[in-house]
């Protein structure tokens, strides 16, 4: 039976992917990768294998879903191991559930490899928790989008509970409209705020505010990578700074030795 891979790279670092995603990447002979997929990710597949860049950023226009699930079809029934490498987690706003659908009812078994989502990232980069005994004792992982592209109307009653972190994709540019949506259904003003950008990232930028003063911080930030945006008293304990990591060479972590 034909298989594919879809496999989760992490927010975008080589040393937040999990040893399971590289070995998958290091015997790919077909490898479809999203935009948010880091180079080093895309540099561990063999040199013979297919590379097929799946996503483009800044506005360009994407590889249609259907082109994509009719490309890996293809490639499974050639025989090829196929990968399918996404940023962060696959299963976090990544199409896996499409994907995996459309494999299986053409015959084709799929696994399913997790991985560092964007909030994870975030919050071990900067030092705050997602959960915090007495504070935040439920983590939503939202996006206010609809697939038209509206502000989704349901779910703000729960994102503006108080022991609620709210962890929001694909945001950004809906930030003046999440914060008004959330302060109407009674979330505190001052409920502390970030806008990350890059997460997990050498080159990761924090932004500080809270949750009235989101959109003005936004557009100042002038962001031009992905951002997720967080609400929720627990990042209050965000840090500024984020402390240097000592770098670990992916190829030790998928077991080609130092
Ligand atoms: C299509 S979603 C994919 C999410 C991904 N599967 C994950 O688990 O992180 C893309 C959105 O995720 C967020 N995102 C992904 N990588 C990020 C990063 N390194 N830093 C901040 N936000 C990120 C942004 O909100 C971006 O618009």
């Amino acid at each position: 039976m034909s298989r594919v891979l879809l496999v989760s790279a992490g927010p975008g670092a080589p040393g937040l992917m999990t040893v399971r995603a590289a070995e998958a990447v290091r015997t790919a002979e077909a490898l479809l990768y999203d935009a948010l997929v880091c180079d080093e990710a895309v540099a561990l597949a063999p040199e013979r294998c297919i590379r097929i860049r799946t996503g483009k950023r800044s506005g360009k226009a994407s590889m249609k879903q259907e082109t994509i699930n009719r490309l890996m079809l293809r490639l499974a029934r050639r025989g090829l191991t196929v990968v399918r490498l996404k940023g962060g987690d696959a299963s976090v706003f990544g199409r896996s559930g499409e994907e995996r659908a459309f494999l299986e009812a053409n015959g084709v078994a799929v696994e399913i490899v997790p991985g560092v989502t964007a909030a994870s990232a975030a919050a071990a980069q900067f030092g705050f928790p997602l959960t915090h005994r007495g504070e935040a004792r439920r983590l939503m992982l939202a996006t206010a989008r609809t697939r038209d592209g509206a502000l989704a109307d349901g779910g703000w009653r729960e994102a503006a509970d108080p022991e609620t972190t709210v962890a929001l994709y694909m945001a950004g540019a809906s930030a003046a409209a999440v914060a008004e949506r959330l302060m109407a259904e009674g979330r505190r003003p001052a409920t502390p705020a970030l806008a990350v950008e890059n997460a997990g990232r050498p080159e990761a930028r924090l932004v500080r505010t809270d949750l009235a003063g989101l959109p003005a911080a936004v557009a100042a930030a002038a962001f031009e990578g992905p951002v997720l945006l967080l609400v929720g008293e627990v990042a209050a304990q965000a840090k500024d700074q984020s402390p240097r990591t000592v770098p670990i060479p992916v190829g030790r972590l998928a077991g080609q030795g130092a």
